[in-house]
């Protein structure tokens, strides 16, 4: 049986851990080749063992990079130009929330540090995997942005402004690709329970973190955390020929929470 990935190269950045590791999964198993990207060595191990159990027959590269810094990212996408000579998909979804702070108290080291993650490195990497693309005539990019990328959350100055310009860099390379058959899309994840969630409640209510989740899910519709496989099927179906018409759109996925008043 044919699967929506085969004879597809996969490019995933944060795919040591949570929703990159997740869609690494889920397109592994539907017969991608893949190329993960993390600054987490050991991450990425873990993620390819989880591979070599769901999926025995995928290709998988690891490269170890920060996004942060223009010249790995160059490597990365170079490196897997190298391997498997194309790239149809590039889940380009590394990221950090940050301390979190008052405006007043948050503090230009750590507002730089975030947005050179958060938004430098979702630049470089469509900068260089949007060339490869183009002169395919083919490919999807999905970026992640999140619930603050399209709304106001509050104590996070680098994260909302990173994430609001993931949006914005994914609208505009969206109109100007599209033409190539290349589309460009985001996702906009509302809490989803990563390592990432966990760490920002344990900032929030340190021994006591898991009552702060459950107090944390209340306002929302569904009155619980997304699971990482739930924005892996997304990311998949975002990536695959399936959603090519699909162009610069910013999907939320929180379980309505960006919609209630
Ligand atoms: N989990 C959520 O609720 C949620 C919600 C909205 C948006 N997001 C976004 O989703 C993305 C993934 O988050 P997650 O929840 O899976 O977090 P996570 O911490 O589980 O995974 C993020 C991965 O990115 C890697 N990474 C961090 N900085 C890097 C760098 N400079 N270079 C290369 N790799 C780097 C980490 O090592 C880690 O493996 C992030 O962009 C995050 O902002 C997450």
């Amino acid at each position: 049986m044919t699967k929506r990935f085969d004879d597809q190269v996969v490019l995933i950045t944060g795919g040591g851990s949570g929703l990159g590791q997740a869609a690494a999964l889920q397109v592994a198993k539907e017969g991608a080749k893949l190329s993960l990207v993390d600054l987490n060595e050991k991450g990425l191990e873990e993620t390819k063992a989880k591979i070599a159990e769901v999926a025995p027959e995928a290709e998988v590269l690891l490269l170890t990079a920060n996004v942060a810094n223009e010249d790995e990212v160059k490597n990365y996408v170079d490196q897997t130009v190298e391997k498997y000579g194309r790239i149809d998909g590039f889940f380009n979804n590394a990221g950090i929330e940050g301390k979190q702070n008052l405006t007043e108290d948050f503090g230009a080291e750590e507002f730089n540090k975030v947005v050179n993650i958060n938004l430098n490195g979702v630049f470089y990497g469509m900068q260089y995997v949007l060339k490869v693309m183009k002169e395919q005539g083919s490919g999807s990019i999905v970026n992640t942005a999140s619930v603050g990328g399209i709304r106001g959350v509050g104590n996070q100055s680098g994260y909302a402004a990173s994430k609001h310009g993931v949006v914005g860099l994914t609208r505009n390379s969206a109109i100007e690709y599209g033409q190539y058959g290349v589309s460009v899309k985001a996702i906009a994840p509302g809490a989803i329970m990563t390592p990432m969630v966990e760490g920002s409640l344990k900032q929030m209510g340190g021994d006591n973190w898991e009552e702060v989740g459950k107090e944390f899910v209340e306002p929302n519709p569904m009155k619980r955390f997304g699971k990482p496989e739930e924005v892996g099927y997304l990311v998949a179906f975002l990536l695959s020929n399936q959603a090519n018409f699909i162009n610069a759109a910013v999907i939320p996925i929180d379980g309505g929470q960006s919609y209630k008043y």
